[in-house]
């Protein structure tokens, strides 16, 4: 459904853009109809500027990304309204990403206005409601307000609600939950999770591997820009084979492990110097290690 090859993004930065900073490097991998996929990764690894190239928020440097076998590149006007119709973002602060002297009904009138022009007041109506109830929430708990008399559960379901509207089949949500406390948490997630069984896609960005490991089938884990292991989730999990990866994953305390069982990764994570940048990325191949298990391999220093 949407596919990502060779994608890399390069920022100019420093005074008048005189530097370059390559934020993503060469990342490939698909997501299909219905999947949930987790992309992995401290903070500036590049997660949110492959989401931000995925909704034509910036340009792509090099690559591409196909959506049902379109660049997405090429869309313009009348298609990349279409491409809008199907591919929403919900990100991470939801005050910020909402107008706040707007009221909720006068965010979804923008839809209105924008998509669906000719639809009357009653079936214009029942779309709203249907829409909010599949987030779970109730109209008159969210119509007719602000957003900051709004939860932050109630306004990033709120947000959810609103790339429903669009027909939307594949939802970039972008560290969606880590503002919200814990109990909020496993309802947003729940809430994903039973999208993606009515068949839509999501690109679940988080720092948080035990999130992924919650939530996805597969996971792409990374690191400076560059996929560093991918694959079933589970495996990874289980079966971390990159120092980076076996890094994250001691630094996230796991629900299915004795402190003790722990601790040996968390030595060789601290002995490992994720800034040294010591090894080739460049030329780092991602290797098939069992089936639906790819980890980069470094040079002739291999990593694991
Ligand atoms: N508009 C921009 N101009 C220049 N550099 C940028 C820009 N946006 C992001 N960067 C840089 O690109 C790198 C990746 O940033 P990005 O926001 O994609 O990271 P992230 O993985 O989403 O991090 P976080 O978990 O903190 O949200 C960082 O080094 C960041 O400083
Ligand atoms: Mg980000």
């Amino acid at each position: 459904m949407l596919k990502l090859d060779n994608l890399s993004k390069v920022y100019r930065v420093g005074a008048f853009g005189g530097k370059e900073l390559r934020a993503v490097s060469n990342v490939s991998f698909a997501i299909e109809k219905g999947e949930i996929i987790s992309l992995i990764g401290e903070s500036g690894s590049g997660k949110s500027t492959i989401g931000r190239m995925i909704l034509r928020l910036i340009p792509i440097s090099l690559g591409t990304i196909q959506f049902n076998g379109v660049d997405i590149s090429t869309l313009k006007g009348a298609q990349l309204k279409e491409y809008y119709r199907r591919v929403q973002g919900v990100f991470q602060d939801p005050f910020s990403s909402y107008n706040p002297i707007f009221k909720a009904d006068r965010v979804f009138r923008i839809i209105r206005d924008a998509f669906f022009p000719g639809m009357n007041d009653a079936d214009w109506k029942r779309k709203i409601n249907s829409s909010l109830e599949a987030v779970g929430l109730n109209p008159n708990q969210v119509l007719n307000k602000f957003p900051h008399q709004l939860s932050g559960g109630q306004l990033q379901r709120f947000l959810i609600a609103r790339a429903l509207l669009l027909d939307v089949e594949f939802l970039v949500a972008d560290e969606v939950i880590s503002m919200l406390d814990a109990s909020t948490r496993i309802d947003v997630l729940n809430l994903l999770a039973d999208l993606k069984s009515r068949g839509l896609s999501i690109l679940f960005i988080t720092h948080d591997l035990s999130l992924g490991y919650y939530i996805s089938q597969k996971s792409v884990i990374l690191h400076r820009g560059r996929v560093v292991e991918m694959g079933s989730t589970r495996k990874i999990y289980n079966n971390p084979q990159h120092q980076y990866t076996r890094m994250l994953m001691a630094s996230v305390p796991r629900l299915d492990q004795k402190w003790e069982e722990g601790a040996p990764n968390t030595a060789a994570a601290a002995s490992y110097d994720v800034f040294s940048g010591d090894y080739a990325v460049d030329s780092a191949a991602l290797v098939e290690v069992e089936r639906d298990h790819f980890v980069a391999q470094h040079g002739n220093s291999p990593s694991r």
